[in-house]
């Protein structure tokens, strides 16, 4: 099975999900991830790897011949978390000797063979493109070697790979549209984990995407690491040929105006007109962008090479509200970035007020062996100075957030049924097209998930719009 564990703030539900019957394979296996999204899109890959294989997927990591940890490098304390799973699988180890301990993702191409070091129990590690050669490499440590495979592709997206898709809910899926990343953020160790960008296939996440919807998915989420530089040329074809992220999002969106389409994540640099028209065009992309700003100090941009400035981030949010006036926006927040002054960081603060943001994931910075930051630049602010100013940001988060839902009192929206709600099996819980969770009693109406609703809202925390539907 896929069990979904979220690292730090992204904290969401862990659940899990059997497919078919697991005690009629030989081999189990259990696989765990943290991290984003690319991650878990990832997990499924190796999950559909494996049950060619002739595994099946257990929840229960201590009837597993094979535990997989697909790992995350982002955050120091990412790694340490993982450190402390591997050790309560080395218990498991104990008393089932045959069973084999998997390292997988961006710890395992950072730390690549020294993992086997360091963590006497680890059998495998295995680079984020170098899931396929995933059976040879078992079969290798069946045999008593350790297998360890951490190349980089250019050109490896698992385009022809149908992800299994294991804790699904059956409505909302993500399909990943291209891997790397070739922007080098000092402080971010993604571009030496994941290698260079490269865009995946356009028909064959058209082709995924068409699925996903024939088998009832209703919400697709198309994920990148900054997927507005999606860039496919057919081979054989010319520059006319190539397919633009505008475009590829678009001809998701044709596939039916009954699927809802969502993306992740963009770069405020590359993020064009292009893309908020075609998301102004079409009802069912969804009204919700997700900004990083990292900072809102010029000065502390350029020594992150985010490559704008906090006048350009403020213009283009300005863009994205004339052409979308009520799209919903998000962001990321490092605080403590090498040199960040107190100035600095109440610039960050104003900018959060400006953009009124919907949500916000906010870090302290975590310098990573091997990032620019940490080759050129000191970590020099206290960790008690981060921690005070990861709460003021936190603050303002929440002002803007519940200015932002208490602004939707009043209104109806169109929300996708996902789930029951986690208080009350009586409640629906889904999303709105801002990407706002809403909860709603389920009355007498025959509505199942995957159903569209209108709810009206009564009332709003920070996080949730209260509401009935209509
Ligand atoms: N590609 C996306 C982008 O550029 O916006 C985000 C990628 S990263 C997986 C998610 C977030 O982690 C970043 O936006 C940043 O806020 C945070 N992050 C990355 N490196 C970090 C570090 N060294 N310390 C703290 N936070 C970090
Ligand atoms: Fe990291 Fe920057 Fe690439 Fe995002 S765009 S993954 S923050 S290097
Ligand atoms: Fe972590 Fe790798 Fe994603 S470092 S955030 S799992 S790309």
């Amino acid at each position: 099975m896929l069990q979904k564990v979220v690292e730090e703030d992204r904290q969401g539900e862990a659940y899990q999900a059997f497919v078919g019957d697991v005690n009629k394979y030989s081999k189990k296996f259990y696989i765990e991830s943290y991290g984003c999204a690319m991650n878990f899109s990832d997990s499924e890959v190796v999950a559909s790897i494996l049950h060619e294989e002739g595994f099946g997927a257990t929840k229960n990591f201590e009837e597993a011949s094979l535990i997989l940890i697909n790992t995350c490098s982002i955050r120091d304390k990412a790694e340490q978390t993982v450190r402390n799973r591997l050790h309560i699988f080395k218990k498991a180890k104990k008393s089932n000797p045959g069973m084999l301990i998997g390292v997988l993702g961006c710890m395992a191409e950072r730390l690549k063979a020294k993992l086997l070091e360091e963590e006497k129990l680890v059998d495998l590690v295995i680079g984020p493109d170098a899931y396929r050669t995933l059976p040879g490499l078992i079969e290798e440590a069946e045999g008593g070697q350790k297998g360890v495979n951490v190349l980089l592709s250019r050109d490896e997206t698992y385009a022809d790979i149908a992800p299994m898709r294991l804790d699904s809910n059956g409505v909302t899926a993500f399909v990943s549209i291209m891997r790397g990343c070739n922007n080098m953020c000092t402080f971010c160790v993604v571009p030496f984990t994941r290698g260079r960008e490269r865009s995946r296939d356009a028909e064959s996440i058209i082709n995924e995407c068409r699925d996903l919807f024939e088998r009832g998915y209703k919400e697709l989420t198309l994920l990148g690491q900054n997927v507005d530089s999606y860039h496919f040329t057919p081979a054989g074809g010319s520059m006319a040929d190539a397919v633009t992220f505008a475009q590829l999002l678009e001809r998701v969106a044709v596939i039916s105006p009954d699927l809802r389409v969502r993306f992740s994540t963009s770069h405020p640099k590359d993020i064009t007109d292009d893309v908020l028209f075609t998301m102004a065009r079409h009802d069912n992309i969804c009204n919700n962008i997700h900004l990083p700003v990292q900072s809102g100090n010029t000065r502390m941009l350029s020594l992150m090479n985010r490559t704008y400035t906090r006048e350009w981030y403020l213009n283009k949010v300005k863009r994205i509200r004339e052409i979308i006036p009520d799209c919903g926006l998000s962001t990321d927040v490092i605080v403590g970035f090498c040199t960040e002054t107190e100035e600095d960081h109440q610039d960050t603060l104003s900018l959060m007020h400006q953009c009124g943001f919907d949500m916000a994931y906010m870090y302290i910075y975590s310098e990573r062996p091997g990032t620019l930051a940490a080759r050129r630049y000191q970590d020099d602010v206290p960790d008690d100075v981060k921690k005070r100013r990861l709460e003021e940001v936190i603050a303002v988060k929440i002002i803007t957030s519940g200015e932002s839902y208490r602004n939707d009192v009043g209104k109806t929206f169109k929300v996708l049924i996902e789930a029951n709600s986690k208080k009350s099996t009586d409640d629906w819980s889904g999303r709105n097209s801002q990407n706002k969770m809403l909860v709603f009693p389920k009355g007498n109406h025959n509505f199942k998930i995957g159903d569209y609703v209108q709810v009206k809202v009564n009332s709003a925390t920070s996080a949730t719009l209260m509401g009935e539907i209509v």
